[in-house]
């Protein structure tokens, strides 16, 4: 039999995956982060298919660990940056796209700062479209690493409470999230000033299992994992914050903040960070915070769906 997950073609946000295929992926993800244990880190699963890199948007992380998965699988992968090619000289993204097709691409993982950018992609592409992040929408691979690292580190989903901080209303990372951890069982309650939430209503109609604090010391009791994200400025209206310091006063994760959780609560921060603004030095060294460890798993899990994809 032939299961539905297994048709899969793109993978452009979380919503239209079940648990059972999160499941799938995460398991696969172990294997991967075991090919990457050992001195020679590298298996011929892909070698020979083309993977695309198309990055309109800056990145470090994500980039990177698309680079070094699809190495790890022995695919060819080439980077593609919107400056320096063509894109420069007018040439739209479809046509891009289609010049890379005719180049051989076969996997395209693209970022970019419009929201249903790789839907578009995915319409004038024969292959498979990977979502590295487009504009506040979605970000399904940054969502899996999460979903990873929480069940490696704390051996389940089901029933945590997971608490998101910070600008959520900017963040795909919190969208993709909330597909993920409540497709997963998790609790997720989303804690921000209203001006960086926006309707409550937009949240709790789209995903009705999570919870709405305004306040960061309610919200973090009795939490599991604490997910702070990035004030993101470059996506921000004046006005939206009276004031960095304002917005540290009030929800930045500090030592004090964080003293009343448990040792085992995971601290968690998709990168890069603005120490001192949403998340302190202290923290982000605390034997419980697991920010290193997420970028690390971003290359297996990223080796995991390239794998899926290619299948
Ligand atoms: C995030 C992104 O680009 O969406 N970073 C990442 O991929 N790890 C989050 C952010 O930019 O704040």
């Amino acid at each position: 039999m032939i299961s539905a997950t297994a048709q899969r073609r793109h993978a452009i946000d979380l919503d239209d995956f079940t648990a059972e295929e999160i499941e799938e992926i995460l398991e696969t993800t172990g294997s991967m982060k075991e090919v990457l244990s050992r001195e020679i880190k590298q298996v011929p699963t892909l070698r020979g298919r083309t993977v695309v890199n198309m990055f309109y948007e800056e990145s470090t992380r994500t980039r990177i660990s698309f680079e070094l998965a699809a190495r790890a699988l022995s695919a060819n992968i080439v980077n593609f940056t919107a400056r320096g090619s063509s894109v420069e000289k007018g040439e739209s993204l479809i046509d891009t796209v289609r010049t890379l097709q005719a180049l051989g691409a076969e996997i395209v993982v693209i970022r970019h700062s419009q929201s249903g950018a790789p839907y578009l992609v995915a319409r004038h592409f024969n292959g498979a479209v990977i979502n590295a992040g487009d504009g506040r929408h979605a970000h399904p691979t940054q969502a899996l690493l999460d979903l990873f690292t929480i069940h490696e580190r704390l051996g389940q989903i089901r029933d945590l409470k997971v608490v998101i901080v910070g600008d959520i209303l900017h963040s795909r990372v919190a969208r993709s999230n909330l597909w993920g951890l409540t497709r997963m069982g998790a609790q997720v309650t989303l804690c921000a000033p209203p001006t960086l939430l926006g309707p409550a209503t937009y949240w709790t109609t789209t995903w009705p299992e999570v919870t709405i604090s305004y306040r960061v010391d309610e919200a973090l009791q009795g939490a599991d994992v604490v997910m702070a994200l990035r004030i993101q400025k470059e996506r921000m209206q004046a006005g939206l914050l009276p004031s960095l310091r304002e917005y540290s006063r009030a929800y930045a994760l500090t030592p004090e903040r964080l003293a009343g959780l448990s040792e085992k609560t995971l601290i968690m921060h998709p990168g890069p960070m603005n120490e001192g603004v949403e998340i302190w030095p202290e923290v982000v060294t605390a034997p419980n915070a697991v920010i290193e460890e997420q970028v690390t798993n971003g290359v297996a899990v990223r080796m995991a769906l390239l794998y899926r994809l290619a299948g």
